[in-house]
């Protein structure tokens, strides 16, 4: 009885290990976690032609997709953008998709 019980714990700590992992894990190695109070100070340099309208309906993963897209030169006719990084990019997604909400 006692040994199952050990068993049930330590089965129950490595699930707790597991998950915490995962979630720390999340973004790791992956895009940088988008502040959707830093993409409001950085959209300014996209409002001359842009409001959260055009991002409507969309969720931050795809309009992080669409914005890196166009960084990278990818629309053709888009204005250039200048340099944006990564985090750049997920701020603004993550302040577009806000603005869904
Ligand atoms: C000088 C005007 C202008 C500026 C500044 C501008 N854009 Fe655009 N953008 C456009 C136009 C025009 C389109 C094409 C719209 C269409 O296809 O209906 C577009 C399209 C896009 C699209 C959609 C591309 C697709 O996949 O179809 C994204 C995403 C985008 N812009 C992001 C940005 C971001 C982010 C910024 C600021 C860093 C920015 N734009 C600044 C004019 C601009």
């Amino acid at each position: 009885m006692r040994k199952t019980q050990r068993l049930a714990w330590t089965a129950a700590l490595g699930c707790l290990t597991f998950a915490s992992l995962a979630i720390a894990g999340g973004h790791s190695g992956g895009a940088p976690k988008g502040d959707a109070k830093a993409g409001e100070q950085k959209i300014s340099a996209c409002t001359d032609c842009h409001s959260a309208a055009d991002f409507a309906g969309q969720s931050e993963a795809q309009i992080n997709s669409a914005i890196k897209n166009v960084a990278a030169g990818g629309v053709a006719g888009h204005p250039d953008v200048g340099q944006v990084s990564d985090q750049d990019i997920a701020d603004l997604a993550a302040f577009l998709a806000s603005a869904n909400q």
